[in-house]
Formats: structure tokens, C-alpha cells, sequence
């Protein structure tokens, strides 16, 4: 990679040993993925929050950062952590758990990381504009970014996103370029998605069946639609998606796939493994939108109800009452919260990505369905 004089600088530790380090992987990252150079980053977002995902060598990487003098050149948002940092009692979460957690979002703000704890981002705390560079973690995030905003970064690392924060540029390769960002197979429905699970479960399928970067056509997804489709295409590694009208040049060409009404019940059959009573619905991956925390209330759920979602989204519902079963819970979420820990075996979700992790990092059983569905 080719280093200006001020990127040296830093590197060899002139600037302090907080950004050196955040150079030195920044280049590493650059020169094993073939980058060129630096390019100035407008914001980023970082993951890796929570204690249950970091532990206690990421809590101490973090104090150690921080400690440096180290801070953010940009606007930099955080990923959900591991707990409602204000009601983390009420909802019951271990006390020793909680203490480092608070820990972990001391050690962000010395960094000058905002305390956002939201996977979205994007709806209101951190809206990039199209064509800027940006460099943000968390994989739903990174596809909604890229998909539907017509930003541009790459799928980084908790790591990787905090060293660009603090020096303020990112490497240049990947989704950062024009050539990279063309669709490379197109995706037909011989089925109607509706409603955010239609399309998490259309992108699980997705995901798990192909590499690249799809292109849909004909197909128009509502916000809270689109960051479910994302979420779940990310599960399987895919970083964008393009949504067209009609045939662009050279789409007819690509290796094409068929979703239909047997591949949307073969990805609901893959991340089922509860068919039975549940202990408590998880909804909100990624974050509820104001709208999505007041259709969920409105079916009147039996059984108790955590709502995820970011304290901005919380603030915009102001005191507007939800049915008594329906918790509102921020900062964190259903698969970064240790409910494994909090007496809960069995949750009830409709999101394809979380029933992914929660089964396959918290060890959950997991039914997956449709809201409507799940409240019955
Ligand atoms: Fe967000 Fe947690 Fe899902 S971070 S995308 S709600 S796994």
C-alpha cells in the first residue's frame, strides 16, 4: 500500500501508540486484501460491544486503547452491547455481567465512540449519503448501507472498524470501488414476499445458496422489509444487493436463481428447532422501527414480548402505550444478551438471522415463524 508522509507518520508511532496500532492493522488489512491506498472515511460504526461477544480480552484490548489517548476522527456509532444500559435490572440481567459491560461502554466513550448501541444506525442515529465512504461492522448494517443507500463499505470488523474511526480512513479495495459493486446473479420470485420474515427467510435461502452480489428485480421493500432481507443475505456473507425496475445490460447474462413457496419453507425448516410452547418472543433483528414496536403490540401478544430496539427509536414511541406483554427493551439484542444465562431456553423469533445465532452462538431453541403466527 502506498503510505502519504502523514500516514508514516503515524505509523511509526509519531502520533501516539493508540493510533499506531490502529494503523498498523489498518495496513495490514490493506496490503492483504491488495489496497492501493487510504481513503477518508465519513463515519463509521463499530460492533463487538457486547461482554458476551468481547469478553474480558476484548473489555481490556478496549481500556488499554483508550488509555492511549486514542480518539475517533469521525462520527462513530456503536453496536447493540449486552444489556439495557438503563433498565438492565428490571429486565433481570446478572449483575457481574452488567458491571462489565458498563465497563465496555466506559472504555467507548474515552475512545469518542457514541453510545447509540443500535444495529441500525442507519434509520437515525448515523444516515450516510450515497457515494460516501464509510466504514462500519456489523453485517446487516453494512448491506443496508451499501444496498440502499448507495454508501459505500466494506463488511469490517469490530477491529478494523474502530482502527478506521481512530485514524479516520480505511483501506481501498472491495466494495470502496466501482468494479466491485456490479450485480453478479439475479434472484426471481415465483412466490410474494410480504412482510419482514417473507423476506428474512428469502434471504437466509439466499445467502446460504450463492456468493456475490444479487440484483432483484422488480422488487420493492419497505425500510423495515429491506433490513430484514439484508440481515439475513448477510448471514451468508453477501455485502449488497441491487434493486432494479427493469433488465439493465449485461443482468440477462448472469447466473440466475428462482425462489419460491419451497424455498422459503426449506430456510423455515433449517432454523426451526422448536415447534412447541416458548418462553418468551425476542422481535427486533435488526432493530425494531417505531412502526414495527406498534404492530407487534397491536396483535396483543399472550405471552411475554421483548421488543428490541435503539433508545432513539424508543424516544420517537415517547410515552405511547404498548399492550401490557410488550417490553421495550434497548441497547442491546435477543443474540448479544446472555438470555441463556437469564432462565431462558426457548425463544420465539421471526428473523432468519436470529435464529441463526441464537441457536448457533447462545445455544437456544428457536421457533421461527411469522410474527402473526408466533403470537397465536
Ligand atoms: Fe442486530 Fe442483534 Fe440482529 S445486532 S442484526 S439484532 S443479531
Amino acid at each position: 500500500m502506498h503510505l502519504t508522509r502523514d500516514e508514516e507518520r503515524i505509523l511509526s508511532g509519531e502520533r501516539g501508540e493508540g493510533l499506531r496500532r490502529a494503523m498498523e492493522i489498518l495496513v495490514a488489512l490493506g496490503d492483504i486484501k491488495g489496497a492501493d491506498r487510504f481513503i477518508p472515511v465519513k463515519s463509521a460504526h463499530v460492533s463487538g460491544v457486547s461482554y458476551k461477544t468481547i469478553g474480558d480480552a476484548g473489555l481490556e484490548l478496549l481500556r488499554e486503547w483508550a488509555s492511549s489517548g486514542a480518539t475517533v476522527k469521525v462520527p462513530t456509532t456503536s453496536n447493540p452491547s449486552g444489556l439495557d444500559l438503563k433498565s438492565w435490572r428490571e429486565f433481570g440481567f446478572p449483575q457481574e455481567f452488567a458491571e462489565k459491560q458498563l465497563a465496555i461502554m466506559r472504555a467507548y466513550r474515552d475512545l469518542g465512540v457514541a453510545d447509540s448501541c443500535t444495529c441500525t444506525p442507519y434509520l437515525l442515529e448515523n444516515i450516510p449519503r450515497e457515494g460516501e465512504h464509510i466504514a462500519w461492522a456489523e453485517s446487516n448494517a453494512v448491506v443496508y448501507a451499501n444496498s440502499i443507500l448507495g454508501a459505500r463499505t466494506n463488511r469490517e470488523s469490530g477491529i478494523s472498524a474502530l482502527a478506521a474511526a481512530l485514524v479516520g480512513k480505511a483501506p481501498n479495495y472491495g466494495l470502496h470501488l466501482d468494479e466491485n459493486r456490479k450485480p453478479t446473479f439475479s434472484v426471481s420470485f415465483g412466490v410474494e414476499l410480504e412482510g419482514p420474515w417473507a423476506y428474512s427467510a428469502a434471504g437466509y435461502y439466499i445467502g446460504e445458496e450463492m456468493e456475490g452480489i444479487p440484483i432483484f428485480l422488480g422488487l420493492k421493500p419497505s425500510p423495515e422489509e429491506a433490513k430484514a432481507l439484508g440481515s439475513a443475505l448477510a448471514v451468508g456473507g453477501v455485502s449488497m444487493f441491487r434493486l432494479a425496475d427493469k433488465i439493465e445490460k449485461g443482468v440477462g447474462d448472469l447466473e440466475k436463481i428462482r425462489v419460491g413457496e419451497e424455498e422459503i419453507n426449506g430456510a423455515r425448516e433449517a432454523l426451526n428447532t422448536a415447534n412447541g410452547e416458548v418462553d418468551l418472543l425476542c422481535i427486533g433483528c435488526p432493530h425494531c422501527t417505531p412502526r414495527e414496536a406498534v404492530e407487534v403490540s397491536k396483535l396483543k401478544p399472550s405471552i411475554e414480548t421483548w421488543v428490541f430496539t435503539s433508545r432513539a427509536n424508543a424516544a420517537k414511541l415517547g410515552k405511547k402505550r404498548l399492550h401490557e406483554n410488550v417490553k421495550l427493551i434497548c441497547d442491546t439484542c435477543m443474540v448479544v444478551s446472555p438470555l441463556e444465562e437469564m432462565g431462558i431456553a426457548t425463544i420465539g423469533v421471526n428473523s432468519a438471522k436470529a435464529a441463526f445465532y441464537c441457536r448457533n452462538l447462545s445455544g437456544l431453541d428457536v421457533k421461527y415463524a411469522p410474527f402473526g403466527e408466533l403470537v397465536k
